[in-house]
C-alpha cells in the first residue's frame, strides 16, 4: 500500500494542467467521491491492523496535499467554480452563446414598407392614437349613422367628448392634409383599435400604413402602378396584383386589393383558402369631399390613397398563421427574425 500511497503522490505532483477543464479533471481524478483518494480509504480497510493507523495518516496527508495543489490550481485558472468542491457542476456543458437581441417583427416590416414608399418620394407623418370623431370619421365622409362609428366596432375613450381609439391610421392622413399644400406625397404607419374578438386572423388592436397622392391630375393609373411597385419590391417580381371594385365612404371609386398568395405561389393553400389570391389593401381615388374638409380644392386637385395591415403583410412575407404571435412576445418565436435583415 506505500508503493500505492507514494505512485499517487507522485501523480498529483505532475498532473499537467493547462485549463480550467484540466483543474476540473484532476478534482474528479484524485479528490472526488469516487476518485483515488477515496479508492485508498477504501483500501485502509482491509489493511494489517498493526499497520492501518500509520498508513491512515499517510492518506490523510495525501488527501490534504491534493486538496492544496487543487485549490492553487484553482486559483490560478481562476475559475471560481473550480474552487467550490460542489459535485453538481458539470464542466461539460458548452458556455451560453451570446444573444443579440432584434427588432420585432413587425418593426422590421413596417421598415421595409416605408422603404419602399420612400423610395418613390413619400415621406412619413405621425398622428395620435386617441382621436376625435371628426379626424377618424368626419371628415373622411363616414355618415353619422355609420356602423363603424357605433360603440360595438370602435372604443371611445371619451364619449362626451368624442374621443376614441383612431380605427384607421387615414385619421392621420387628414391631420396632415389640413396643414399641408399639394403637392402631398405622404404615409402614416401606427397603431389602430377596433373591437373585435380574438382569434388567429383577427384582434383588437394592430398596425397600419396608410398613403395617400394629392397633385394635378393625379389618376388612377397612377395609383395601381404604385402599388404594383410596392407588392413587387417587397414580394418578388414574379408576385401579382389585382384590383377589385369596392367601397369606402372616402373614395370614389375605392379597390380592394388583391395579391398573389406569397406563400403557396398562388398555387392555393388554407392562407388563401385556395383561391391564390390574398387582399392587402384597400385603395381608391380620394373623395372630393374629402379634400374640401382638408381646405384642398377637389376643382384643381385629386389625389389617390392606400391603407394596409402591416400584421397582414408580415403574416404572408414570413408565412406565419396566427395574428396572436406577434403580442404574445414568446422569444421562440421572436427569435427566428434576428436572422432577417
Ligand atoms: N382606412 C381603410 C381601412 O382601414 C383603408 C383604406 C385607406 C382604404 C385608404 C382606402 C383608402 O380599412
Amino acid at each position: 500500500m506505500h508503493e500505492q500511497i507514494e505512485k499517487l503522490r507522485a501523480e498529483i505532483e505532475a498532473y499537467p494542467v493547462s485549463s480550467p477543464l484540466d483543474v476540473a479533471a484532476f478534482r474528479s481524478q484524485f479528490i472526488a467521491k469516487k476518485g483515488a483518494i477515496a479508492e485508498l480509504f477504501h483500501a485502509l480497510r482491509c489493511a494489517p491492523p498493526a499497520e492501518k493507523q500509520a498508513l491512515g495518516a499517510l492518506v490523510n496527508a495525501l488527501k490534504d496535499r491534493a486538496l492544496q495543489r487543487y485549490k492553487s490550481l484553482a486559483e490560478q485558472w481562476q475559475t471560481p467554480s473550480a474552487a467550490r468542491t460542489s459535485e453538481k457542476e458539470d464542466w461539460t456543458l458548452p458556455p451560453p452563446t451570446d444573444t443579440l437581441g432584434g427588432l420585432h417583427p413587425l418593426t422590421r416590416v413596417k421598415n421595409k414598407i416605408v422603404e419602399a414608399f420612400v423610395q418613390l418620394g413619400f415621406h412619413s407623418v405621425e398622428g395620435p392614437e386617441i382621436e376625435d370623431d371628426w379626424h377618424n370619421f368626419g371628415a373622411l365622409n363616414f355618415p353619422p349613422n355609420h356602423p363603424a362609428r357605433d360603440v360595438l366596432d370602435t372604443f371611445f375613450v371619451d364619449p362626451k367628448h368624442n374621443k376614441l381609439l383612431r380605427t384607421h391610421t387615414s385619421s392621420v392622413q387628414i391631420r396632415a392634409l389640413g396643414v399641408q399644400k399639394p403637392p402631398i406625397r405622404i404615409i402614416s404607419a401606427g397603431r389602430v383599435y377596433r373591437r373585435e374578438v380574438v382569434s388567429a386572423r383577427a384582434n383588437y388592436f394592430f398596425h397600419q400604413l396608410d398613403g395617400c397622392y394629392i397633385h394635378r391630375d393625379v389618376s388612377f393609373a397612377e395609383l395601381k402602378q404604385t402599388l404594383l411597385y410596392f407588392v413587387k419590391r417587397l414580394f418578388g417580381t414574379q408576385c401579382a396584383m389585382r384590383l377589385r371594385p369596392s367601397y369606402f365612404p372616402f373614395t370614389e371609386p375605392s379597390a380592394e386589393v388583391d395579391m398573389s398568395c406569397h406563400p403557396c405561389g398562388g398555387r392555393g393553400c388554407n392562407l388563401c383558402k385556395y383561391t391564390g389570391w390574398v387582399e392587402i389593401m384597400g385603395a381608391g381615388m380620394i373623395d372630393p369631399a374629402v379634400l374640401q374638409h382638408c381646405h384642398i380644392d377637389p376643382e384643381v386637385y385629386t389625389g389617390f390613397a392606400f391603407g394596409l395591415g402591416i400584421e397582414r403583410i408580415a403574416m404572408l412575407l414570413y408565412g406565419i398563421r396566427d395574428l396572436r404571435l406577434f403580442v404574445e412576445n414568446d422569444i421562440r418565436f421572436l427569435k427566428q427574425f434576428a436572422i432577417y435583415s
